[in-house]
C-alpha cells in the first residue's frame, strides 16, 4: 500500500511551476542587477525550512478581459508563516515577475487570509512590496481588493508589529498599504514610493519634479518624514526587519524582549560627566549621552533623518527594552517644532500600544519660533506630542538634563503630564522661561537705566537662574523626584525601569480619546 506515484508528480510538477514565479529568466535578470526575487526576500527572513507557504496554487481571477488564457501562479505574491529566532512571524513578497506584482483579487485575498490569521495567533506581519498596484485588466476587483487590504492593516493596527518594506515599485493609492503600518523601510536603489508620479504632476500642476526628488528613499527618509528606515540593499532591509523585532514584543498582550542579567550593574560611568559641556550655551550631543547609557553601545535609531532635533529609538537597558525620546540640542538647538512633536508622537504611541517602556531626556529651551511654524500648526501639533505623553499608560521615565524651559519642558514628559519619576542632573534649569528671556521681560527698565546695562542684565540672568531654574528649586516644590550625578543616570534609569515594569494604569474607558490629528 502507498500513494500512486501520479498523485505526488502532480503535486511537485505544480510547486516546481509555482516556485519559478514568472519563469527562470526574469528571476535570473532580478539577481543579475544585484536585486532579490520575491521568494529570496523570504528565505533571507526565515529560518531555513520554517517557511509554510500558503496558497502556492493560486492563481488570477481568470474571468476578467484579456486574462482568460493566461496563468499567474500564486497571482503575484508568496505569503505565509515562518519562524525567525524561534518567533512566530507572518510573511508576504509581492512577485514582480509575475504580472508586475499587480494586486488581483486573488493575490488580495491572500494577503487578507495571512493578516487575519496573524491577528488570531498574534504575531507580526512583514511586508515586502514590489508591484505595479492594482491590477489594471481586473478593474475595480482590485480597486476592492486594496481597501480589503488596509481595512486588515487598521484591524491588526496595534495588535501585532506591521513592518513594510519597500522593494521596488510601490505606487499611487498602493502606498496607503504600508503608511498604515507601524514601520517603512525603504532599499536603496531598487524603490520608489509616490502617490502622483512626476509626468501627473506635471500635467496636472505644471511643476516639474524628478522620481528622487518625490520617491526615493532619501526624499522620504529626510523630506517627508514618510519612512522610518533605508536599507543599502535587501539584505541589509531583511537585517533592519530582523533589528527591530528583537525590540518587539509578538503582540500587543506580550511583553518585550526583555533579556534580564543575572545581576544588574549599577557602577558609576564617569565618562558620561566628562560628556557635559561647561556652559549652558554650548550645546550637547544627546546621541552620545543615550550611548553610554544603553546596552553595548546598541541603539536602533528610528527617522534618523529627519526631524534630527529629537531623537527616538530603540535600546535596552540592563536588558529592559526601552523606546528612548530625546531633545538633540546639537540641531536646531533641541527646539520642539512640528516635524519633531510628530515624530516623538507616533513613536511614544507606538511604545505605548506594545508595552514599551518610555526613557525621556530633556534638554529643551522651548518650542521654536517662527511665522512657518505658527501658519503651519505647530500648536496643533505640539498637543500631539502632549496628548501622546498623557495618554500613554506604559512605564515614563523623565530624565532633565539641562534646559526644560515652559510648554516644551511639558511635552517632554514631566511629573505633571503623567511620568512615573524624574530625575535631574545638577545641571537642569527647570523655568516657565529661558532666564534671559524672562530677565528681558520682568527688569526691562532697570537694564536700561542702569550705568552698564549688560553688566546689570547678565547679574539678573544669573540671580534668575539660581533663583528660579535651578533643579533645588523644583526639588523643593517635589516636582522632581531627585537631583543625580549624570554618572549615575544608567543605573538611575535601570533601577527605575525594573520597579515600574510592573506598574499597571487604569483609565476611565472610553472609544478613544480625540488626539488632535
Ligand atoms: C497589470 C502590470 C501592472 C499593473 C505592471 N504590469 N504593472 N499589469 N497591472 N498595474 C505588468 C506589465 O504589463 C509587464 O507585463 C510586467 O508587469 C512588468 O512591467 P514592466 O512595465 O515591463 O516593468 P518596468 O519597466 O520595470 O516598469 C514597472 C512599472 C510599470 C513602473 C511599475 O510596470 C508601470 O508603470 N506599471 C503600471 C503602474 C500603474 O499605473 N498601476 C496602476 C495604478 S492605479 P509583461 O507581460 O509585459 O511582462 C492603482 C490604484 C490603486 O494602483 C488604488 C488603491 C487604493
Amino acid at each position: 500500500m502507498a500513494i500512486k506515484k501520479h498523485y505526488l508528480d502532480e503535486l511537485e510538477k505544480r510547486r516546481a511551476a509555482a516556485i519559478v514565479g514568472g519563469g527562470e529568466d526574469k528571476l535570473e535578470a532580478r539577481r543579475k542587477k544585484g536585486i532579490f526575487t520575491a521568494r529570496d526576500r523570504i528565505a533571507e527572513l526565515f529560518t531555513a525550512g520554517s517557511f509554510q507557504e500558503w496558497g502556492m496554487h493560486a492563481d488570477h481571477d481568470c474571468s476578467h478581459f484579456g486574462l482568460e488564457d493566461k496563468v499567474f501562479l500564486t497571482d503575484g505574491v508568496v505569503t505565509g508563516i515562518g519562524t525567525m529566532e524561534g518567533r512566530t512571524i507572518a510573511a508576504f513578497s509581492q512577485d514582480f515577475t509575475v504580472c508586475g506584482g499587480s494586486l488581483g483579487r486573488i493575490h488580495a485575498k491572500k494577503i487578507c487570509n495571512l493578516m487575519d490569521y496573524a491577528l488570531k495567533v498574534g504575531c507580526p506581519v512583514v511586508a515586502f512590496n514590489d508591484s505595479g498596484g492594482a491590477r489594471i485588466q481586473e478593474g475595480d476587483d482590485s480597486l476592492s481588493g486594496y481597501g480589503q487590504v488596509f481595512f486588515r492593516n487598521v484591524l491588526v493596527s496595534g495588535v501585532v508589529p506591521q513592518i513594510a518594506v519597500i522593494a521596488g515599485p510601490c505606487a499611487g493609492g498602493a502606498a496607503y498599504s504600508p503608511a498604515l503600518m507601524d514601520f517603512i523601510i525603504m532599499v536603496k536603489g531598487s524603490s520608489q514610493m509616490f502617490i502622483c508620479g512626476p509626468e501627473v504632476i506635471q500635467a496636472v500642476t505644471g511643476q516639474k519634479c524628478t522620481m528622487d526628488e518625490i520617491g526615493s528613499p532619501l526624499a522620504h527618509a529626510s523630506v517627508s518624514g514618510n519612512i522610518h528606515f533605508v536599507a543599502e540593499n535587501d539584505a541589509d532591509a531583511v537585517r533592519l526587519v530582523k533589528k527591530l523585532l528583537s525590540f518587539l514584543p509578538s503582540n500587543n498582550v506580550m511583553d518585550p524582549p526583555h533579556q534580564f542579567p543575572a545581576q544588574m550593574d549599577l557602577s558609576p560611568d564617569l565618562e558620561l560627566e566628562k560628556l557635559v559641556p561647561e556652559t549652558a550655551k554650548e550645546p550637547m550631543d544627546v546621541l552620545k549621552v543615550i550611548l553610554r547609557i544603553v546596552d553595548q553601545g546598541d541603539f536602533l535609531e528610528v527617522q534618523k533623518d529627519w526631524a534630527k532635533n529629537i531623537v527616538v529609538g530603540f535600546a535596552r537597558i540592563q536588558g529592559m527594552v526601552t523606546g528612548i525620546i530625546a531633545n538633540q540640542p546639537a540641531v536646531k538647538a533641541g527646539t520642539l517644532d512640528i516635524d519633531s512633536a510628530d515624530k516623538a508622537a507616533r513613536f511614544i504611541r507606538f511604545c505605548n500600544v506594545f508595552n514599551i517602556p518610555l526613557v525621556t531626556l530633556v534638554d529643551v529651551p522651548g518650542f521654536m519660533p517662527g511665522v512657518a511654524q505658527e501658519r503651519g500648526g505647530i500648536i496643533r501639533h505640539g498637543a500631539k506630542m502632549l496628548f501622546a505623553y498623557a495618554a500613554a499608560t506604559v512605564p515614563k521615565i523623565t530624565i532633565i538634563l539641562r534646559k526644560a524651559y515652559g510648554g516644551a519642558y511639558l511635552a517632554m514628559c514631566s511629573s505633571d503630564m503623567g511620568a512615573d519619576v524624574v530625575y535631574a542632573w545638577p545641571t537642569a534649569e527647570i523655568a516657565v522661561m529661558g532666564a534671559e528671556g524672562a530677565v528681558k521681560v520682568l527688569f526691562r527698565r532697570e537694564i536700561t537705566g542702569a550705568k552698564d546695562p549688560k553688566a546689570k542684565e547678565a547679574e539678573l540672568v544669573a540671580d534668575y537662574r539660581e533663583k528660579f531654574c535651578s533643579p533645588y528649586e523644583a526639588a523643593k516644590k517635589a516636582m522632581i523626584t531627585d537631583v543625580i550625578r549624570p554618572s549615575e543616570t544608567r543605573a538611575t534609569i535601570a533601577m527605575a525601569l525594573r520597579s515600574t515594569l510592573s506598574k499597571r494604569e487604569t483609565r476611565p474607558a472610553k472609544k478613544h480619546g480625540t488626539i488632535p490629528l
